[in-house]
């Protein structure tokens, strides 16, 4: 099976291309800038230029292909991309997709995308979807939760570096999941014909309040958080009157907002169920626990080998 990814050079992208590369696809990645996406090229993809925001170079993208994995959106810093490339760019991949004749379509989705329809990126996200369904290629949708990788900048930097970290009075929780087992999950729907035509809703094994993923960092890091409570209410008012949320904020920022609007989360024993369906033993996936004190034991490696490296540097001065 020869497959097309889009968004390879994305945090969860990359995930999937490694994977795909691990067991013996043949993988095409998307592009828009080859200087960027060389990485990919050295694990062993073929690179070929197109861009979401220019649909006419998007078919050419899909020859000799059987199936498509969009892990794509588009990026913050880039103004007016998001109808550009979740919209209209995502209307021309399900256009050439269909007009190729794919036999899977992997689309990677949000979750909560009803409650947040006023969010933009979560109404393109559900319009997608339909379109989607409605095109008559096979597909497997995931509405995923945050991501893990996004933690890091959201917790661990703000208390190493000891910054604010800016927290509700909300207790919701949030089943997060680390981007290597979700390419695992988008993988495994390839070989599983069960996942055609359907929806998951796709979290970890566990729902983490901020306040216990905030001691997990102080825990490891050895130093108290700064940490700066907002009622909901506040942000609510301000998120209305100035408007952000919606364009300016990368996506873990628009999902923490999911995270502090209270509402019923997903994580629930169909959790379970769906781990079932993709025969993915729970303890195979990762946990936050391990994740972060991965994270740390690297970074404390790396601060120790920096330490080294200036004595050496000194050392070399005096001699
Ligand atoms: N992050 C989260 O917590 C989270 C939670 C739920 C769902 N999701 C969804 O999961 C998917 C992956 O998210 P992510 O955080 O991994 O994304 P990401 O790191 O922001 O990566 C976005 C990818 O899309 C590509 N892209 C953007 N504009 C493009 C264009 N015009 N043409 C072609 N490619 C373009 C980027 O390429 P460049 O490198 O060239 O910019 C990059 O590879 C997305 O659909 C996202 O909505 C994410």
């Amino acid at each position: 099976m020869s497959l097309l990814i889009i968004g390879g050079t994305g945090t969860l992208g990359r995930q999937i291309v490694l994977q795909a590369l691990t067991k013996g696809y043949k993988v095409r990645c998307l592009v828009r800038n080859f200087r960027k996406a060389n990485f990919l090229k050295e694990w062993g993809v073929e690179l070929v230029y197109g861009d979401l925001s220019r649909p006419e170079t998007i078919p050419p993208c899909f020859k000799g292909i059987s199936a498509v994995i969009d892990a794509s959106t588009s990026r913050p810093t880039e103004l007016y991309a998001l109808k550009t490339v979740d919209w209209n760019g995502k209307l021309a991949l399900i256009e050439a997709a269909k007009a190729a004749n794919i036999q899977r379509f992997i689309f990677c989705s949000a979750q909560n995308l009803e409650q947040f329809s006023n969010i933009p990126l979560m109404k393109l996200k559900q319009g997608i979807e339909i379109k989607l369904k409605q095109s008559k290629i096979p597909y497997t949708i995931f509405r995923l939760s945050g991501f893990y990788q996004g933690l890091i900048e959201q917790y661990a930097i703000p208390i190493l570096e000891n910054l604010p970290i800016w927290v509700t009075n909300e207790n919701t929780c949030v089943s997060y999941m680390d981007t290597q087992d979700i390419a695992k999950f988008c993988l495994r729907a390839l070989q599983l014909p069960d996942t055609t035509n359907k929806t998951f809703v796709l979290g970890g094994p566990k729902g983490w309040i901020s306040s216990e993923i905030i001691q997990l960092c102080e825990q490891l890091a050895g130093q108290s958080a700064k940490v700066q409570r907002i009622p909901l209410l506040i942000l609510k008012l301000i998120s209305k009157v100035f408007g952000f949320f919606e364009w300016g904020q990368d996506i873990s920022d628009r999902l923490a907002f999911a995270e502090i609007l209270n509402i019923e989360n997903n994580f629930s024993k169909s959790t379970f169920d769906i781990y079932k369906i993709f025969k993915i033993d729970p303890e195979e996936i990762i946990k936050l626990d391990d994740y972060f004190l991965e994270y740390f034991i690297r970074l404390l490696k790396r601060l120790r080998d920096i330490n080294f490296e200036d004595v050496q540097k000194q050392k070399n001065l005096i001699i």
